[in-house]
C-alpha cells in the first residue's frame, strides 16, 4: 500500500514551541493529518491515536525528547512508530544518543522546508512499506498456519483410513483363517471317516471294496462328463465309495451274495440304503453323503427303493451312483468280445424306465474310459437279480 492510495498518514508534532508547530502544521498539513503536543507527557497520551510519524522535539521543559522516545520504543504498541528528532542543534554525540533511543532520522532547527517535506515523506514511506511487509508477512503466515492445518487434517484422515483399511483387512483375514480351519476341519473329519468306512467295507469283504471303487470311478467319470461342479463331484466320489456301506451289517448271505435273493435276504439287502444313510448321519460332515446313499436305488420311473422317488426327485448324484453301479454290475458279468458294446445296449434298454434318459451319453462315455478294450472281467456281482 503506497502513502498516496492510503488514508491520509497521521503525524504527532511535539515541541515546546508553539511556532515551529504552527510552521510544522502549515507545511505539512495539506496532506498530512496534523496532532500535536507541547509537551512529553501529553505526547504520551497523544500517541494513543496511532500516529504514523511523530516529530519530536529534543529539548523541552518537563520530558525531553529522549525520555519520550525511550518510553515509546518501551511499549510493544508504539515501538514501531517512526521517531524524528527535532533539534536547534546537532552534533555527533546528539545525533548517537538519539538513534540509541530508537530515532530513525534528526531534523535541524531551522529547517529547510523541502529537506523536511522529504525526509517525512521518506520515513513514512518506508513505514507503509514496513507495514505491507508486515501484512503480507501476517498473511503468509495464516497461509501456512491453514496448509499445516491440512497437511495435518490430511495426516490423520491418512492415518485413519490406513487404521481403518488395517481393521478391515485384519478382520476379514481373521474371518478368513477360521473359515479355512473350519474347512481344513470339516475336511479332515471327513477324510478321517471316509477312510474309517472305507476300511469297514475292505475289512467286510474284498469283494465289497473291490465293488466300490469300480462304481466311484465309473460315476466320478460321468460326473466329469456332465460337467458339475468340483464340490458335487466330490460328493459323488464319496458317495459312490462309500455307498454299500450298509452292507457292512448285513448277514454274510446278503452281503455276498450271488444270483439271487430269497424276499427275506432281498428286504434286508434293500435296508442298505436306510443303514448307509444312518451311518453317514452320526458324522456332520457326511450328512449330505448320506442323503445321496440313501436314494442309490430310486429307478426313474418309481419303482425303486427305499422312497419310491422317481424322475428329478431323485438326486442327481444318486441318480448317477446308480447308473454306475448297472454299469459295473454288468461288466462283473459280461465276457467275451464286444463287452463295452452289449454293456452299452443293456443300458440303452432301460434308458427311461431305471435311468433318466439324459444320462445316456454320460454313461456312454463313462463306459468308453472305464473298460478296457482287452478287458476280461471277473465276475463278482453281488447285486439282486431283479
Ligand atoms: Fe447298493
Amino acid at each position: 500500500m503506497s502513502p498516496e492510495s492510503s488514508p491520509r498518514p497521521t503525524i504527532l508534532i511535539v515541541d515546546d514551541g508553539p511556532e515551529i508547530i504552527e510552521v510544522l502544521v502549515e507545511l505539512l498539513g495539506e496532506n498530512h493529518e496534523i496532532i500535536f503536543s507541547t509537551t512529553g507527557r501529553q505526547a504520551l497520551r497523544l500517541v494513543a491515536a496511532a500516529p504514523d510519524l511523530i516529530l519530536l522535539d529534543i529539548n523541552m521543559p518537563d520530558m525531553d525528547g529522549y525520555a519520550v522516545c525511550r518510553e515509546l520504543k518501551a511499549n510493544k504498541d508504539f515501538r514501531d512508530i517512526p521517531v524524528i528528532f527535532l533539534t536547534s542543534y546537532s552534533d555527533n554525540e546528539e545525533l548517537i544518543k538519539g538513534f540509541a533511543e530508537g530515532a530513525v532520522d534528526f531534523i535541524t532547527k531551522p529547517f529547510l522546508p523541502n529537506e523536511l517535506l522529504a525526509r517525512v515523506t521518506t520515513h513514512l514511506q518506508l513505514r507503509m512499506a514496513k507495514r505491507e511487509v508486515e501484512l503480507k508477512n501476517s498473511e503468509l503466515d495464516e497461509a501456512w498456519r491453514l496448509v499445516r492445518h491440512q497437511k495435518e487434517e490430511l495426516a490423520e484422515w491418512n492415518a485413519n483410513l490406513k487404521n481403518r483399511v488395517l481393521q478391515q483387512t485384519a478382520l476379514i483375514r481373521n474371518k478368513a483363517e477360521e473359515a479355512r480351519q473350519r474347512t481344513d476341519r470339516s475336511q479332515t473329519v471327513t477324510e478321517t471317516f471316509v477312510n474309517l468306512f472305507t476300511k469297514m467295507l475292505e475289512l467286510r469283504h474284498t469283494q465289497l471294496i473291490k465293488h466300490s471303487r469300480g462304481v466311484a470311478t465309473i460315476a466320478t467319470s460321468m460326473a466329469m462328463a456332465l460337467k458339475l461342479q468340483q464340490a458335487q463331484r466330490k460328493n459323488i466320489e464319496i458317495a459312490a465309495l462309500l455307498h454299500d456301506i450298509g452292507l457292512v451289517c448285513a448277514s454274510d448271505r446278503v452281503a455276498m451274495f450271488h444270483g439271487v435273493l430269497a424276499r427275506d435276504d432281498y428286504e434286508e439287502y434293500m435296508n442298505h440304503t436306510i443303514t448307509g444313510e444312518d451311518f453317514m448321519y452320526m458324522v456332520e460332515e457326511l450328512r449330505e453323503i448320506g442323503r445321496i446313499i440313501r436314494h442309490h436305488h430310486e429307478n426313474f420311473n418309481g419303482t425303486g427303493y427305499p422312497d419310491k422317488f422317481s424322475g428329478k426327485k431323485i438326486p442327481l448324484e444318486s441318480q448317477i451312483i446308480h447308473v454306475a453301479n448297472y454299469i459295473y454290475d454288468l461288466f462283473t458279468k459280461e465276457t467275451g468280445l464286444d463287452v463295452k458294446y452289449r454293456i452299452t445296449s443293456k443300458l440303452a434298454m432301460v434308458m427311461g424306465t431305471l435311468f433318466d434318459p439324459e444320462l445316456a451319453a454320460a454313461a456312454d462315455r463313462a463306459i468308453q474310459e472305464f473298460i478296457p478294450e482287452t478287458e476280461k472281467p471277473q465276475s463278482d456281482s453281488k447285486e439282486p437279480q431283479k
